[in-house]
């Protein structure tokens, strides 16, 4: 019940347009720093450089929520740009991810597109790899179609699946030979759209998982829950699938042993570093899923 409570007011304030645009200005607070690499490019590279030197490779995200103008978004695009430079330059072992609302789906949707292929011919110029993260159940059809539409053009571009939505099987069904993340999801939906029990989230999630591997696409699995890892680890066996298919992915800062341990074990273990000053919403959206972190955001209080 306090659960329920503590996580339905993080997410509620992971959406305050308010408190995000405050927090921009605050500079990582609440011990947000163990979960966001700082604010900075560098300091992204940084942390990917370090957990490169562990055996793990790195997909980093510049956060960024409530895009409301073409110039943000074109910010956004450039900022896009210089990433891919930079992670060209340092020669870390990492790719990108995005968000379509950041380079301005919800203001034009080809100006989204167009944006979406500078950063793709970026990419490709440098043989790098960009994933569209998946955002709520309201951009879902249309990241989707982004995504069909950039598939004709480019190979170096993937999205996310989430597990908690109905809908989701038949969309990796018909993703067949895209690579796919699959995670279980982060939003708030309604029972309409999405699975409220844990019991059934986990279920779809392995039945995508089967599905997506079966089907002989690279496949994500992006999850900290030892209970799916060891069932796909049991799979892959079972089915004799090759570890070049398909790697692990957990967030910069969570199961940080179990992140090495993977690698250690030989398979692909990649680890999803945020950056930049928008932190609030995607530190609000990790407390939310378990709020034993709120231990350390109250520690973080009193550090900064
Ligand atoms: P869940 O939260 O159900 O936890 C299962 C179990 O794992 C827990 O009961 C506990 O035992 C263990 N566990 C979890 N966290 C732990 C911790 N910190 N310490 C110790 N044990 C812990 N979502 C989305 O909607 N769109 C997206 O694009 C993405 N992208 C994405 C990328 C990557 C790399 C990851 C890892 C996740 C995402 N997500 C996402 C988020 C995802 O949808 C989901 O909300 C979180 O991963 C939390 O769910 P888990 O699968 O980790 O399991």
């Amino acid at each position: 019940m306090i659960e329920t409570i503590s996580k339905n007011i993080f997410l509620y304030a992971s959406q305050s347009r308010a408190l995000n645009t405050a927090a921009k200005k605050w500079g990582l607070r609440f011990g947000a720093s163990q979960v966001v690499a700082g604010e900075t490019i560098e300091s992204a590279m940084k942390a990917a450089k370090s957990l490169n030197e562990k055996g793990l490779v790195c997909t980093v995200d510049h956060l960024g929520e409530f895009v409301s103008s073409r110039e943000e978004a074109s910010e956004a695009t450039e900022y896009c740009i210089r990433t891919l430079d930079s992670i060209a330059e340092s020669g870390a072992q990492c790719n990108l991810s995005l968000k379509l609302t950041q380079l301005g789906l919800d203001i034009d949707v080809d100006f989204c597109l167009h944006n979406m292929r500078r950063i793709l011919d970026t990419a490709k110029k440098h043989q790098n790899f960009v994933r569209i993260d998946m955002e709520d159940y309201a951009h879902c059809q249309m990241t989707l179609d982004m995504l069909r539409e950039l598939r004709k053009e480019y190979e170096n571009v993937g999205t996310v699946i989430q597990a908690y939505l109905h809908r989701s099987l038949q969309d990796v069904k018909d993703l067949k030979g895209v690579p796919l993340r699959l995670v279980k999801g982060a939003y708030k939906e309604s029972p309409e759209v999405a699975y409220q029990d844990k019991k059934q989230v986990d279920e779809n999630y392995m039945r995508i998982i089967r599905e997506h591997l079966l089907s002989g696409s690279y496949t994500a699995i992006a999850t900290h829950d030892h209970n799916i890892i060891a069932k796909v680890k049991e799979f892959v066996e079972e089915h004799g699938i090759s570890r070049d298919q398909f790697e692990f992915q957990m967030l910069y800062g969570i199961r940080k042993e179990m992140q090495v341990q993977l690698a250690e074990e030989g398979y692909t273990m990649r680890v999803y570093i945020p950056f930049g000053n928008d932190w609030f919403g995607y530190f609000m959206r990790r407390l939310a899923e378990r709020p034993q972190n709120v231990a350390f955001a109250i520690k973080g209080l009193f550090s900064k």
